[in-house]
């Protein structure tokens, strides 16, 4: 029988993930079932158990139960400890749930090998403080930016979060109004654009070298990216790439074997239109 595989969240109907691991298992041959799985907001806990009382093998795990997952594992990397919210759920031969955040490395993948980016020494900018962007600081701080400063609506969110990844490199906490200077790197990881809106930024931020990346994905430029252009930017990114790499990387934990992301981001691009 098939290996079974789930992504669990509220609300789910809009998940591509299915999608994505179909494509995966069909290129690389590999025999399982993955399905969407809409879970009461208070039903987590119960749902993982039924689902790996019924033999499943892992799970992807999307808002709002990114915390809950992250307590339910028994064992986490070492990333994931330190987003303290996980995307991924293993089970292991000896019976214990192992957790993963693969949202870094998968940002960190569709910069770096799919856009060809170099981030090392870089001045990055990163906007939000929610689960979002506390589960891409470490891989971000590991490529060694010249200065990654974290800015957010609520301050205190943003200094709290510079705090505890203070001891990875350069990092600080501050609000929008404080925003200033050119930076190579500019992520939008907000949810702001979900409203139309886009974060009170000083104009002289992007300047027409500045990559700019929206952890968000839409059929044309999001919001984000829009306001990025209009500053001057050449390089805007959306998270489309991210989303198929954090599966890719969720997919080789699984599986042991490394799906090629291309055609999957490809196609999926071509369904968006
Ligand atoms: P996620 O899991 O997507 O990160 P979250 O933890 O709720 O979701 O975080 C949402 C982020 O988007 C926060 O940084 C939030 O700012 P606050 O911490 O001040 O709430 C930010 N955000 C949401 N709506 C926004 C808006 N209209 N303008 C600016 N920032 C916004």
């Amino acid at each position: 029988m098939a290996d079974l595989y789930a992504v669990m969240g509220n609300p789910i109907a809009h998940s591509k993930s299915p999608q994505i691991h179909a494509a995966f298992a069909e290129q690389t041959g590999e025999g399982l079932i993955y399905t969407a799985m809409l879970v009461p907001e208070d039903g987590f806990d119960d749902a993982v158990k039924q689902f790996f009382r019924r033999e499943g093998k892992g799970l992807n795990i999307t808002v709002p139960f990114k915390e809950n997952a992250f307590r339910y594992a028994d064992v986490h990397t070492e990333r994931a400890q330190r987003a303290q919210a996980v995307n991924t759920l293993v089970m292991q031969d000896d019976g214990q749930i192992l957790a993963d955040n693969t949202d870094g490395v998968g940002l960190l993948t569709d910069m770096t090998r799919n856009h060809g980016l170099e981030l090392s020494g870089k001045r990055m900018l990163v906007l939000g403080a929610g689960g979002a962007v506390r589960g891409v600081l470490q891989p971000l701080l590991e490529q060694q930016p010249s200065e990654l400063v974290i800015a957010n609506r609520t301050v205190a969110k943003a200094q709290a979060l510079a705090a505890d990844f203070a001891d990875l490199g350069p990092v600080r906490g501050c609000g929008f109004a404080d925003v200033a200077g050119e930076f190579d790197v500019i992520i939008n990881g907000t949810s702001a654009s979900l409203s139309g809106d886009v974060p009170p930024l000083s104009d002289d931020i992007v300047a027409g070298h500045s990559v700019c990346y929206d952890m968000m994905y839409a059929a044309d430029a999001t919001v984000f990216n829009q306001w990025a252009m209009t500053q001057g930017a050449t390089i805007v990114l959306d998270g489309l790439g991210m989303l198929v790499e954090q599966a890719a990387e969720a997919f080789t934990l699984w599986r042991q074997v490394r799906p090629d992301t291309r055609p999957v981001i490809k196609q999926l691009r071509a369904a968006l239109k």
